[in-house]
């Protein structure tokens, strides 16, 4: 029987600290946006909750760098609301119970995020948290009890609430610092524990994520893009003290891996796909892989009036922290084009018009696996550096049955045609070393904040109002996966 997959390959599944974790408030963590960010659905938005500068509760539709709290206002938690990040899945107290489960699955690594704030909870205090580097450390000798190696995200989405708050977030250049020091002082408590790192989950995001909005004033470009240069200088920065801590760190960028195609044939259409590549992909990848920005970079900022701030030393910096492996999540193709249509599709950080040889998930996700080969030898000609694929799912309902089990074919097909098109582009030429599906537990949606968008293999008992057991349960897709990560063969995959 041939082997789809290299020996060695790293087969696994992903969450984020702030996804899954939960104990929002306990051994000294501080807050970060979700605690602050209510459930939505796929027709709602999440809230930001604050209280404004005359004490008067109040909430703005959005989250992250979207959420503009009035002038004066405080992010504050509230007792009317329900946040579901600050149970999620209670990994926190959970994560032996996971972990083994994962082992069962197979796995060989297992993609997590360290949360920032229970690190330095306010992000640039002065001593680490003792509580937070001892839950960390236990998270991985766990995984290393099973032989698991862990892949560890510094930063998903969740910088510490304090930094927002007083210094504005990332387009102030001090994150930059206050981040290096965190990265220093992870890498020195697990360089022994832990070989892969990502410096910044999905960092283009920050950039694509503008397109969904139609016209968007300057200023957020300007935001956008300063943003950018300050957590592109993080990661190089971290990098180059990472390597001189443990030479054998091997780091990672991590993409938002939306694979764009030509609304129709028009050249105009082609060119203006061209373009989105450049600007939503290779943008951040050709910085954090080659080390310096692309040729069309200058075309970008003129197009939004940005001036960006480059300190000197800044181009040098970035030549001198460079990734090792290219990793990237995927879900969905996007179709742009420059004629009018009212048939409008969004999905994850991107928008575009519907593709009409594709079917859509239930939260209008276009599902296709012939999209990522398509990214990985798109991506993997540009670079030639190894590749992963750090998170691929479905958001899905699912239903238990009486007797308990979850019968999710549509997870596993969803599964099996991804995991056939990673095979394809191996065989084409590409250096894929590892697959990570994303919430391989069910964990709270990052887009909608709700439970019942479920992606794991793992069922987990806990609703969109927090009630639940959080008992976990396995489903068929957990049985499924048990078997290809076992054999590695076709004949797994067709089963
Ligand atoms: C990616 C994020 O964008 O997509 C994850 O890295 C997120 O944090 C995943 O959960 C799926 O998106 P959603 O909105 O369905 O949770």
């Amino acid at each position: 029987m041939t082997k789809v997959f290299p020996d060695g390959f790293l087969w696994g599944g992903a969450i984020a600290a702030n996804q899954a974790e939960g104990a929002y408030n306990e051994d000294g963590r501080g807050l970060v946006q979700t605690d602050v960010t209510t459930g939505g659905t796929v027709d709602s938005p999440r809230y930001t909750t604050f209280i404004d500068k005359d004490g008067k509760p109040g909430k703005v539709g959005g989250m992250g760098h979207t959420a503009k709290i009035p002038e004066g206002a405080k992010f504050a938690v509230l007792d009317d609301y329900y946040y579901p990040n600050h149970k999620a899945v209670d990994f926190y107290h959970r994560y032996k119970e996971d972990i083994k489960l994962f082992a069962e699955m197979g796995y060989s690594v297992f993609r997590l995020s360290i949360s920032w704030a229970r690190i330095f909870p306010n992000g640039y205090d002065e001593k680490p948290n003792q509580a937070g580097l001892d839950f960390y450390r236990s998270v991985f000798e766990e995984c290393r009890k099973y032989n698991i190696e862990p892949l560890v995200s510094i930063w998903h989405f969740d910088t510490p609430l304090t930094l927002e708050q007083e210094l504005g977030c990332w387009a102030n250049r001090k994150l930059v610092d206050y981040y290096v020091r965190y990265c220093q002082v992870i890498f020195e408590e697990y360089k022994d524990l832990v070989k892969y790192w990502l410096t910044f989950n999905e960092i283009n995001n920050t950039i694509m994520f503008l397109d969904m909005f139609g016209e968007v004033p300057q200023e957020a470009y300007q935001e956008a893009y300063q943003t950018l240069h300050h957590q592109f200088l993080a990661s190089a920065k971290a990098i180059k003290i990472g390597r001189q801590i443990n030479p054998n760190f091997q780091f990672g960028n991590m993409i938002c891996g939306i694979t764009f195609y030509p609304g129709t044939c028009d050249p105009a259409d082609v060119l203006l796909n061209e373009h989105k590549w450049q600007q939503n992909i290779f943008y951040c990848s050709d910085v954090q892989a080659k080390g310096r920005y692309g040729s069309y970079a200058k075309r970008l900022w003129d197009e939004h009036g940005v001036v960006l701030d480059i300190e000197d030393g800044d181009l040098e910096a970035l030549r001198e922290g460079t990734i090792d492996i290219y990793t990237f999540s995927y879900y969905m193709t996007n179709n742009v084009t420059t004629h009018d249509s009212d048939d409008l599709v969004a999905g994850n950080f991107s928008a575009g018009v519907r593709n009409p040889y594709l079917t859509y998930s239930d939260w209008g996700w276009a599902l296709d696996p012939t999209g990522l080969q398509y990214f990985l030898e798109k991506i993997y000609d540009r670079y030639e550096l190894p590749m992963m694929v750090v998170e691929n799912g479905l958001g899905a309902f699912d239903t238990v049955e009486e007797d308990g089990s979850i019968h999710d074919d549509y997870r596993i097909d969803y599964h099996r045609q991804h995991i056939k098109a990673m095979a394809q582009a191996i065989a084409n030429g590409v250096d894929l070393i590892a697959y990570t599906t994303w919430g391989c537990i069910d964990i709270v949606s990052a887009g909608t904040g709700e439970m019942r968008k479920r992606y794991g293999f793992i069922y987990v008992d806990m609703d969109d109002q927090g009630q639940g057991t959080l008992e976990r349960r396995p489903k068929d897709s957990f049985y499924w996966y048990q078997k290809v990560l076992a054999s590695n063969e076709q004949s797994a995959l067709e089963e």
